[in-house]
């Protein structure tokens, strides 16, 4: 690391460029942290002025309040989101962070220190842009250097500012089997606030936002994004000020917050990574996928496509049988499957979801010799074997509640609310930490298992950890998830090779926080394929389709009684990470005939489908009865695009399909994926034709679908 500079440092502006994109901050004539900076990329050569911090309005909003900084401490009259807020032992609530110190341990980081005008407590903020995208990822350390704790009510990883300008809001909301709807407002004066006090990431909203300026729409215009590394209460606050400015801070949810922090000790908050496009919001979920592929995720930077699978929860439920499975194994290898992967029901009491969670041992009639001979079956069919696990949770009728009833998360001589009949587990202690991890290492020791669906099936109630003092009790919403990283940290350093889903009954637990210790997610338990044609479309403006899992299932639906093809079911699925979850007990011959077809054409595009450029040609949001997504791989060599429709009417046509992102001057060929010809269309052609002239889909009917392929010759 270099050594710190010496201050006094007014007037010091700090740069990082990456990307097309530059942000710059510096420290005012105060000695505070302020934003100077953040849009495209400017000359190496281009002087970014100094800070000054902004006027006084009246008598109402001063300086402090005005001034978009970096990181300000809830003091001197600040009304706008406080990045922290603390309270000393002696009751002093008054914070005022200056700057102290900074590092530049490479050309892409910054370490920051600020300190409070009279106190010894310290925030380190941390700055990283990435080179390639331009992505920021900020995070702060906050020390108590008093004698005395002081308890922290409020701690942000960071605060991002926008000039006065007229934006539009983009975010996600929804509920179990509804995730990733996507929403647009235009932001006005006041907050919007994105949050969970759940305990976890949550259904209900997702801790990313997509902030566009002006005009700007799918492929035009200037946006900034960003997105919360946490899988804990979280909350996003987008706020226009007085002075319209607007502010972004991410961080801890402050809602029963209330973290003790003892003399000497510190806390790190989570990372809010951020960035900008000048290619609207299809540029903005480019970059993140990008990033995300190449810096978060676990096999960063070249994770392999994910493995087909195969899942039997929606064909057999609870109902697993060492019979029944080795039997849906034998028809899933014919398919061309993977993995095979057996979902919940396969340990303790486990016959519905009364009973058996937190009890890991094979259930003996459903396995009578263990899971052995089940996964030596699936090696012998060319497949590997996955498992359903819940590690943070227990049902009260199980051998640990019975054991451990003092394990869960509870106030003493409260009710325990249950949800699903489980509890949650309180991972933020260290036995039940033990206990944990102890029983996955030794499922993962004894069995040759590749792979774990780790689910978690219900949010929190009665928060307490009555095993430490009063005043450390509400640090659970943060060790809680640090023993949960910490847990998926240790089992892939202990086996190198296991890949882990982060399932929460659905898509309740996706973020850039798990996604740095598990390699995919299932985004919701409504595999409905229309309605999951705009829940991918929303997912993915955050997140890759890599990481997206889709299965193919049965028809008609349970969720809206709908009945589709087989081959639609499996376009739709086909667009994300394929898996299939159908019961293949009832598939005819055609229907093995037509998943073996699709399946080998997936493995052909699956890369440029799953870690390619995005392209929302048309986007199914707001009920669009047509769709047109294209993927284009990174080295422009394969462009693949799917075209469906929901129900066409009065005869109307697909409309012209542009293609995006190809390469003008190569040659490409077309293929069709699934059969559908487009008549009056040349068989290979630029990219410049299949990007200007486009093509003409002859689609119409209820629930069709069509697929392509464009090589470069
Ligand atoms: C919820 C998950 O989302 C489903 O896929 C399935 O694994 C069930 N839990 C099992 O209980």
């Amino acid at each position: 690391m270099a050594a710190a500079v010496a201050e006094p440092a007014a007037k010091t502006v700090f740069r990082l460029d990456g990307g097309d994109a530059t942000y710059a901050f510096g420290v005012n004539e105060h000695g505070e942290l302020q934003q100077l900076y953040w849009g495209g990329r400017i000359a190496s050569t281009d002087a970014v002025a100094p800070a000054e911090a902004e006027r006084e309005w009246a008598s109402f909003d001063s300086p402090y309040n005005n001034t978009p900084q970096e990181y300000a401490g809830w003091g001197a009259g600040l009304f706008q989101e406080a990045a922290l807020k603390v309270t000393f032992a002696d009751g002093n609530r008054d914070l005022v962070l200056h700057y102290v110190a900074s590092t530049r341990p490479d050309v892409h980081s910054i370490e920051v220190k600020l300190k409070d005008i009279h106190r010894a407590v310290t925030v380190t903020l941390h700055y990283k842009i990435d080179p390639d995208t331009g992505i920021l990822a900020r995070s702060a350390t906050i020390e108590n250097g008093e004698p005395q704790p002081i308890l922290i009510e409020q701690a942000a990883a960071a605060a991002y500012s926008l000039p006065p300008a007229h934006y539009t809001h983009n975010y996600l909301t929804g509920r179990w089997a509804g995730e990733w709807t996507l929403n647009s407002e235009a932001i006005h004066g006041g907050e919007r606030v994105l949050e969970s006090r759940r305990g976890t990431t949550g259904h209900q909203a997702n801790p990313w936002f997509a902030i566009g300026k002006g005009d700007a729409d799918e492929e035009h215009g200037e946006a900034w994004f960003g997105a919360l590394a946490w899988s804990g209460s979280w909350r996003i606050t987008i706020e226009q000020d007085q002075l319209d400015k607007v502010r972004v801070t991410g961080g801890f949810n402050p809602f029963d917050f209330g973290y003790q922090l003892k003399s000497g000790e510190t806390l790190e908050t989570p990372v809010f990574y951020a960035g900008y496009s000048d290619r609207g919001f299809g540029g903005a979920s480019r970059l993140m996928a990008r990033f995300t592929l190449a810096e978060v995720l676990p096999q960063a930077p070249h994770p392999k496509p994910r493995p087909v699978i195969y899942n039997s929860w929606e064909a057999t439920g609870f109902d697993v049988t060492e019979a029944g499975q080795e039997a849906l194994a034998e028809k899933a290898a014919a398919l061309g499957i993977d993995r095979f992967v057996v979902d919940d029901g396969w340990f303790g009491q486990r016959k519905t979801d009364n009973a058996g969670l937190g009890d890991w041992y094979v259930n003996q009639q459903k396995f009578p010799n263990g899971l052995k001979p089940l996964i030596d079956k699936v090696h012998s069919l060319g497949m590997d074997f996955g498992l359903w696990v819940e590690p943070e949770m227990v049902n009260p009728d199980s051998d640990l509640y019975r054991k451990h009833p003092d394990w869960v998360l509870n106030f003493p001589g409260r009710p325990r609310t249950e949800e699903r009949n489980q509890l949650v587990l309180n991972l933020a202690r260290q036995d039940v930490r033990d206990y944990v991890f102890g029983f996955l290492d030794k499922l993962l020791t004894e069995n040759r298992i590749a792979f774990l669906k780790w689910d978690y099936n219900r949010n929190w109630s009665e928060p307490g950890w009555d095993q430490v003092p009063v005043a450390e009790q509400k640090q659970v919403y943060v060790k809680f998830i640090r023993n949960l990283y910490s847990i998926l940290a240790e089992l892939r350093a202990k086996h190198p090779g296991i890949e882990i889903e982060s399932c929460s009954g659905g898509g309740g637990r996706v973020d850039l926080g798990i996604l740095h210790y598990t390699d995919e997610v299932w985004p919701s338990d409504n595999t409905d394929p229309l309605d999951r044609l705009t829940q991918h479309d929303g997912f993915a403006r955050a997140y890759p389709a890599q990481v997206m899992l889709s299965w193919v299932t049965d028809s008609p639906h349970g969720m809206n009684n709908r009945t589709t093809s087989l081959a639609y079911r499996f376009l739709v699925s086909m667009e994300a990470s394929l898996g299939i979850g159908a019961n293949l007990d009832k598939w005819t011959e055609e229907d093995t005939s037509t998943a073996k077809r699709l399946i080998a054409a997936y493995h052909g595009v699956q890369k440029t489908v799953v870690q390619g450029d995005l392209y929302r040609l048309i986007s199914p949001a707001n009920g669009s009865e047509f769709t047109a997504t294209e993927m284009v791989s990174p080295d422009k060599g394969q462009g693949v695009l799917f075209a469906y429709v929901h129900s066409t009417q009065e005869g109307r046509g697909f409309p012209r399909v542009q293609l995006l992102g190809l390469e003008p001057a190569a040659t490409y060929a077309l293929s069709n994926i699934e059969g559908h010809t487009l008549p009056g269309t040349p068989a290979e052609a630029s990219g410049a034709w299949w990007m200007r002239h486009g093509i003409d889909i002859d689609l119409r009917g209820d629930f069709q679908a069509a697929a392509f392929r464009f090589d470069r010759k």
